[in-house]
């Protein structure tokens, strides 16, 4: 006969809040804003703390939840992350023990490829899950490999795990890509910074976040050169020592926000943000006949004077970047004229188009061509409409606010893996937008089995 309180099989209890972003459109949008720091910065930049021997001080991380996964991802691995207050992370790393990042947090986040390059510098053993693909399109890693194999790491897959081994250490090799893959850019430039001699990266990736990951490694120590241009000289170093560092504004979440201001043909000015981040932006934006105006860490547009759309090529950096096609999508469709967006870099990225679709746009997308066809003006009507990626989210957030009456958008888990608190930001503009405020509580425990409770309220 067994004593005591029958044992508990599931205690946890999930509260699933603010699920949808509720907005009103139809308001111009005035006035100004700060951008929070960039995640596509502040990812590698975490992965790179692996690297250091002392305690990384990452400021102005931005409180998403693509941070919160890495922030698992590298306690998983033995590291010790704190937050200090809203967006200080305090890394050390000194314990890692574990090669093996597991997969249940590395399928959340795309970003967690760049372990590979950290681990293997610093353990000289890597074992990550392959990306394989996503709602945007694949995620290819044969540059990776081909940069981890030049530097002397033996590569294989096992199990839908990248296997990269140095048992003897990494030696500086002259590696050519023949694509400037950010994140095959990163992940050499991680493993090389250990690597014994001089490693050359040609046709590396230019995009601003490849430089801020430069200049953290360069803080810490590293002896890196030619970031920014499309060869990058890493002379390997014994050590990487703990730094505070600050990362750069999101141009990404720099270039939503003005482009909300676009739409809604209002006059916004984000600051935070370097103006030389966004000049292909700023040039698409003045062709539609929107004013740009630009100073220290800050950019102004004032879209009263919209007076058609523009062709849209999406290139690597310093080209117009592939996360804000899906926006800028969006603020064509309410311009005169046709416009044709051509996506280069990923092969799946028009999926919000059926949504933009629903709630008036016209456009056409041709599949062979990886384009859309956009016929504006349109007038966009509220619609409940649902995100299924990051940036394809925020385009249902701006179409919506030149929509007329309410647009209800599920999916905001994906809008916050890479915006903190969108809404916010845009609410200082003069937006009406709400998260709603419906709570869906799953309690699973065994009482709540037992009593037949599963509460839900809102
Ligand atoms: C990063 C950004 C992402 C952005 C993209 C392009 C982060 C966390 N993500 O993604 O938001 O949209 O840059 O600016 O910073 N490719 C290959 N072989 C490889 C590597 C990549 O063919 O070895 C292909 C990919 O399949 C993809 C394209 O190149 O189609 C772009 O990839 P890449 O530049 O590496 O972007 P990410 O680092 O994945």
């Amino acid at each position: 006969m067994l004593a005591g309180p029958a044992p508990k099989y599931f205690t946890m209890t999930f509260d699933r809040l603010e699920t949808t972003l509720r907005l009103r459109g139809g308001h111009r949008l005035h006035g100004a804003v700060r951008v929070h720091g960039s995640k596509n910065a502040t990812l590698p930049i975490m992965a790179a703390s692996l690297l250091c021997d002392g305690e990384v001080i990452i400021k102005r991380a931005p409180r998403v939840t693509d941070v919160s996964v890495m922030e698992a991802l590298l306690e998983s691995l033995g590291a010790r992350v704190r937050e200090q207050g809203a967006n200080t992370l305090r890394i050390s790393a000194t314990n890692l023990g574990q090669t093996r990042a597991p997969y249940t947090l590395v399928r959340k986040l795309n970003a967690s490829f760049d372990l590979t390059g950290a681990l293997l510098g610093r353990l000289g053993r890597a074992e990550v899950p392959l990306p394989g693909g996503c709602v945007i399109g694949t995620r290819a890693t044969d540059l990776h490999e081909m940069g981890f194999r030049a530097l002397g790491a033996e590569v294989r897959g096992a199990r839908g795990y990248l296997i990269a081994e140095a048992p003897n250490g990494l030696r500086g090799a002259d590696i050519s890509f023949r694509f400037p893959s950010v994140g095959a850019t990163r992940n050499v430039m991680l493993a090389a910074v250990y690597a014994e001699g001089t490693t050359t990266i040609r046709n590396a990736a230019m995009e601003p976040e490849v430089v801020d990951l430069a200049n953290f490694l360069n803080a810490a120590g590293a002896r890196i050169g030619g970031h920014g241009s499309d060869t990058i000289v890493i002379e390997g170093v014994d050590r990487l020592r703990g730094v505070e560092y600050e990362v750069i504004g999101d141009r990404i979440a720099a270039g939503t926000l003005l482009l909300a201001g676009a739409i809604t043909r209002g006059a916004v000015r984000v600051e935070g943000t370097d103006p030389e981040h966004h000049r292909a932006l700023l040039s698409s934006l003045e062709e539609c006949g929107v004013a740009c105006s630009c100073g220290d860490q800050w950019i102004a547009v004032d879209a009263s004077g919209t007076r058609s759309g523009t062709d849209i090529l999406t290139a690597p950096f310093p080209g117009f970047p592939t996360d804000l096609q899906p926006t800028m999508t969006a603020f064509l469709a309410t311009c005169p004229g046709t416009s044709v967006v051509e996506e280069t870099i990923f092969n799946a990225r028009f999926a919000y188009v059926n949504e933009l679709v629903r709630m008036g746009a016209d456009i056409r997308v041709q599949m062979d061509s990886n384009a859309a066809v956009v016929k504006g003006p349109a007038e966009l009507e509220g619609a409940p409409v649902e995100a299924a990626d990051i940036r394809g989210g925020a385009a249902l957030v701006v179409a919506g606010l030149a929509a007329r009456g309410e647009t209800e958008i599920e999916g905001l888990e994906f809008i916050d893996r890479g915006y903190e608190r969108l809404e916010e930001m845009l609410t200082e503009l003069g937006a009406q937008i709400q998260r709603s405020s419906g709570i869906v509580a799953l309690a699973e425990s065994a009482s709540a089995f037992e009593t037949s409770t599963m509460p839900t309220v809102g």
